[in-house]
């Protein structure tokens, strides 16, 4: 049977082994198993055979050709790769001829990766302007790539202007990335978050964690419409993004939800409100990373079932719903991860570590929470997760819809700050009941504001 020590061993002895060994082969399985364990190509490798194969009538068979060919690197012939790219049908084959191209990195080239630009297929665009960034500081490749910016796939542009006009956007004047202002630092206000919102300087906020208002479905807040409802909502998640940190993440906890019928002649009305918030967020520069669904015990969620299970009539199935989403979105930056992590110390790294035990999928089995003042209340695990998962010791959390104070709450038990607004006054009133019940609000102060106890604060 074939090894790959075997193969590797056939390699190096360099008298055209390897060629022999592929042309006596009829199963397509073995050639691309033999392709694919060559690795590294010694210098004086015979690969006449490699070009042969660019003629096999099997795309995997010609995709590990030009594989191999690419790893000649300047040694390698662009005729014959050109000339297959011109009749070629698999796009895997084309994108790694363009890729072998590339890894020449012959100024020669350079043209055919201009051409390469032209290419309806984004990937094949991609391949061939990481072949041309090779040429660091060279004008005549930036004349090239610099009107791609504009390029109709999001890829491209975002690649292009990463590359030639991201500037530093950190203003001189604004706080370090694992700071922020001590008048937000375990502050309520009593407020609408847009009214309180206005007060907030951009970038002070490491994390937002929330659960709106459900439309109209509970009680605590009535809009005329829906489509005015998510207009509110946008504006809550655009002014949310302008005090985020860069690069900082937005979970939004939200689900479908259902308005009873008017009577029996009219039928109830579904809402998909994690859908319809969705194209909003996006929209305003947030990027989607990552749905998470909360699921919950059948026996905790109301029975919709009930009548499909009488009458077992296709079309009148009505699931029971135990499921709420939590849809995870990050600032938009072109920084990378990495470069949030590296703004903390390197105690407030090691000590905000997860601890063994974390959800290794994004389904969180979670009990709800029932809570006899408040009808829609976080149980303080899913808070924990996410503030675990998504923030680091000392970073300031946000609920603009902080509700009983959940957030806040855990976030203070878990050695965060937070930052909360609650509009309705009975359930700020409940938080600070609550911050004297609990041993967890009553160690460090916390500031319970009205909106202008809050602009005085600032000032
Ligand atoms: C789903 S509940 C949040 C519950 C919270 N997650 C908790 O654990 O208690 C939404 C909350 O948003 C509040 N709210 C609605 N509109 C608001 C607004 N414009 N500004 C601030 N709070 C608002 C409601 O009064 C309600 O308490």
């Amino acid at each position: 049977m074939l090894t790959k020590k075997y193969i590797t061993e056939l390699k190096y002895r360099g008298n055209g082994d390897i060629a022999k060994l592929v042309q006596a082969q009829r199963d397509v399985g073995t050639i691309v198993f033999i392709l694919e364990s060559l690795g590294q190509l010694p210098s004086d490798f015979h690969a006449d055979f490699l070009y042969s194969l660019l003629s096999h009538n099997h795309a995997q068979v010609r995709l590990n050709a030009v594989k191999n060919i690419g790893k000649l690197n300047e040694k390698s012939d662009t005729k014959p790769l050109l000339a297959l790219y011109q009749h070629e049908s698999d796009t895997s084959v084309k994108r790694e001829i363009v890729s072998s191209i590339g890894r020449q990195r012959k100024c020669i080239n350079k043209p055919i990766l201009y051409n390469f630009l032209n290419d309806e297929d984004p990937k094949i665009v991609c391949q061939a302007i990481r072949g041309l960034l090779v040429f660091e500081n060279d004008k005549e490749v930036a004349e090239h790539l610099k009107p791609l910016v504009n390029h109709k796939n999001e890829m491209v542009r975002t690649v292009i202007y990463k590359e030639y006009f991201a500037k530093e956007k950190t203003k001189k004047d604004s706080l370090p990335h694992a700071e922020t202002y001590d008048f937000l630092k375990n502050v309520v206000v009593n407020a609408d978050v847009l009214e309180a919102l206005k007060y907030v300087p951009d970038e002070s906020v490491h994390l937002t964690f929330t659960s709106p208002p459900y439309y109209n479905a509970r009680d605590y807040s009535i809009y005329p419409s829906y489509q005015v409802y998510l207009e509110f909502l946008d504006k809550v998640f655009q002014e949310t993004h302008r005090i985020t940190k860069e690069g900082r993440f937005l979970i939004v906890n939200t689900s479908p939800i259902i308005i009873p019928r008017v009577s029996r002649s009219h039928s109830s009305k579904r809402y998909g409100i994690p859908f319809d918030l969705h194209p909003y967020l996006v929209k305003n520069g947030w990027e989607f990373i990552d749905d998470i669904v909360w699921l919950k015990p059948e026996a905790s969620v109301k029975n919709r079932i009930g009548g499909f299970m009488q009458h077992r009539k296709p079309l009148g199935y009505k699931p029971n719903s135990v499921t709420e989403y939590l849809m995870v979105y990050r600032k938009q930056t072109e920084k990378l991860l990495d470069w949030n992590i590296r703004s903390y110390d390197y105690k407030t790294v090691e000590e905000s570590k997860v601890a063994d035990g974390y959800e290794t999928t994004n389904i969180w089995k979670i009990d709800p929470c029932f809570d006899k003042v408040h009808s829609a209340i976080f149980p303080v695990e899913l808070c924990k997760r996410v503030i675990q998962y998504y923030s680091y010791k000392g970073d300031l959390i946000f609920d603009p819809f902080g509700g009983s104070g959940t957030v806040g709450r855990t976030a203070k038990s878990l050695d965060r700050l937070f930052f909360l607004t609650e509009q309705e006054p009975k359930y700020f009133e409940y938080m600070q009941s609550k911050q004297k019940d609990s041993q967890l609000f009553k160690d460090r102060k916390t500031n319970f504001f009205t909106l202008d106890e809050f602009k005085n604060a600032i000032r």
